[in-house]
């Protein structure tokens, strides 16, 4: 099984407590847990991690550029003006796909419109939820 790493950034850990109404009441954990069944039905051996900490997510992505492992990234507000993200999600090797629950160009916050992960992504999933995760990691399986 090929390996693919999930990693989610700031707040994301509360998934299930935080603004329900628009992440909905999953948590991390049950996040987790679907990922790594969702990628053994497809041939995926998925690791998920999420971080607070802007510098552990760097060390992590540094680490998947030299392991060429495929990365779906839920980079969470960094998504929206880290330039050390950018620049660590240029370095990878393997596919990148960017994942959202929410759609964030069609919310009224105008920080939320631009991504800096977008440029390096292979694919963009956005607006689906927890189900957004299958598809990126469906983006990924082996054909
Ligand atoms: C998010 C959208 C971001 O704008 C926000 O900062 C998040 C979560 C999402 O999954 O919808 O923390 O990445």
């Amino acid at each position: 099984m090929s390996a693919v790493l999930v990693l989610n950034g700031p707040n994301l850990g509360r998934l299930g407590r935080r603004q329900p109404e628009i992440y909905g009441r999953t948590t991390h954990a049950e996040l987790a847990e679907l990922c790594r069944s969702w990628g053994r039905d497809l041939g995926l051996d998925v690791e998920v991690r999420q971080t607070n900490h802007e510098g552990e997510m760097l060390d992590w992505l540094n680490a998947a550029a030299d392991d060429g492992v495929p990365v779906v990234l839920n980079a969470a507000a960094w998504t929206h003006y880290s330039y050390a993200i950018f620049d660590a999600c240029a370095q990878l090797t393997a596919p990148l796909v960017e994942v959202h629950l929410s759609d964030p160009s069609q919310r009224p916050e105008e920080f939320r419109h631009t991504s800096v992960v977008t440029p390096h992504a292979t694919e963009v999933v956005a607006g689906h939820g927890i189900d957004g995760y299958r598809l990126a990691l469906e983006a990924l399986a082996p054909r």
